[in-house]
């Protein structure tokens, strides 16, 4: 008999639930034994007195912690008290499986070591772009192969945002509202228009890729508030698109990136993700290109991480946490950007710019003539919120392959 607990039956734990309940006989005959839900807890009894065997549900906690269970799934959210749980569960042996970013960046490095400790282990399939099944793929494949960088669409709430400017809306609050109303975004959105979400699962993938744990000071993080449909002009002119694009690299000495509005070449896989749908994209020397996409979050897409997760971690032997062999990036790609200002500061702008610009490749003029998109390359690496003109939007551009595709070098002035 295999005993399971639930902490949290919101989206993602009610259809884990679900998913449980209604394939139970093929379960139990992938895992040949029978299964149980034992408990599961919540905050607020009242509010699930009209589920399904009602009497499974606490909001006490010790009343929970004293049954045993053979395996947990969490996805209530946030660090605590799940911290605090998944410890005490993890000392006494019970296996995890969460979909819960903020603690597993956070804390995943000393959760993975004591999972390792107690020879249990903790599976976070689905804190990482929803239905894609990245993590395991990572986890079984990473071995020998080595990945240089990660570039991904990360956050399915900006990227439908971003969808839905690029096709013409210009009212960033609008679009936000209906992204609220659809179910794609949180009441509170700053996690993800900031950037922060994004940023824990870029977190997550370094681990796998990179074999530690990355701290968030080595990466940029920009928001993507700011942005209009004149912007997605503006990239269409050079055959880019306007997307929120996490990435990270490992320099030689440490794992850097960023999460911020970036142009993406318009024949990249990621460019073509739309709506709330996720992309990974990994290189590598060997392994060159390889690309997931899929469902970045919603009910089913991560109740089946989260299933896929538990079997996978039970058939695979040994849980030591794996570490990869790491490459260096052989070339630091991101020379290339496209530069936004106004009309009216151009000529502060080039004189400020000039140290730092290797070659001007194309200028146009966007938005009413109001605003300049100067596509550049630049002689180094400079950090996204540069200081040296705070009146300049920096873009990074990422061409399929690292390549710089020059456009035709017009130099010349035109009007969009
Ligand atoms: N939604 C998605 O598509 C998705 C996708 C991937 C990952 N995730 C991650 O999965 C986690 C859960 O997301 P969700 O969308 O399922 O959240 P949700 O719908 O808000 O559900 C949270 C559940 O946890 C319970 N809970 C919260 N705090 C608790 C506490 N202190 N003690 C006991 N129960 C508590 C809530 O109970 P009450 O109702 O009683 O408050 C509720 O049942 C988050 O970390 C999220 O980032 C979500």
């Amino acid at each position: 008999m295999l005993k399971i607990g639930l902490l949290g039956f919101g989206t993602v734990n009610s259809g884990v639930y679900e998913g449980i309940t209604d394939t139970l006989p093929y379960l139990e005959s992938i895992l040949g034994t029978r299964i149980t839900v034992e408990k599961i807890l919540i905050r607020d009894k009242k509010r699930y007195l009209g589920e399904k065997n009602s009497e499974l549900f606490t909001d006490s906690p010790d009343d929970f912690f004293s049954y045993e269970f053979d395996v947990v799934f969490e996805a209530m959210g946030g660090e605590q008290p799940a911290l605090d749980y998944i410890t005490f569960l993890l000392s006494k042996k019970v296996p995890i499986v969460t979909a819960n970013k903020e603690l597993v960046a956070k804390h995943g490095s000393n959760l993975e070591n004591l999972a390792y400790k107690n020879e249990t282990f903790i599976g976070y399939e689905a804190t990482v772009a929803g239905g894609i099944p990245i993590i395991n793929t990572l986890k079984s494949q990473l071995q020998w192969t080595s990945v240089e960088k990660i570039s991904g669409i990360l956050n399915g709430t900006t990227n439908y945002i971003i969808t839905r400017l690029q096709a013409g809306s210009d009212d960033f609050e609008t679009v936000l509202k209906e992204a609220q109303q659809l179910g794609f975004a949180e009441a509170d959105p700053t996690s993800d228009i900031e950037g922060f979400d994004a940023l824990y699962k870029l977190q997550i993938l370094c681990r796998l890729c990179f074999g530690s744990w990355p701290k968030p000071e080595q990466f940029q993080r920009s928001g993507m508030s700011h942005l209009k449909s004149c912007h997605f002009k503006a990239g269409e002119y050079f055959n880019l698109k306007l997307k929120y694009i996490a990435e990270a690299y490992y320099d030689g000495t440490d794992i850097k990136g960023s999460i911020s509005p970036c142009f993406v070449d318009a024949k990249s896989p990621l460019a073509s993700i739309e709506n709330e749908n996720n992309g990974v994209y990994l290189q590598g020397d060997w392994l060159g290109n390889f690309f997931a996409s899929g469902p970045g979050a919603g009910k089913r897409p991560t109740a089946t991480s989260m299933i896929e997760d538990f079997l996978h971690q039970l058939q695979k032997s040994g849980n030591q946490p794996r570490v990869p062999k790491l490459k260096k990036i052989s070339k630091l790609e991101c020379k290339e950007f496209l530069l936004v200002f106004d009309t009216n500061n151009e000529t502060e702008v080039y004189h400020t710019l000039k140290e730092i610009i290797h070659s001007v490749e194309e200028v146009v003029q966007f938005d009413n003539n109001q605003k300049v998109a100067m596509l550049v390359t630049i002689n180094e690496l400079i950090p996204l919120n540069n200081t040296a003109n705070e009146k300049v939007e920096f873009y990074p551009v990422l061409r399929v392959n690292g390549k710089v595709q020059k456009t035709k070098a017009n130099k010349q002035l035109k009007a969009l």
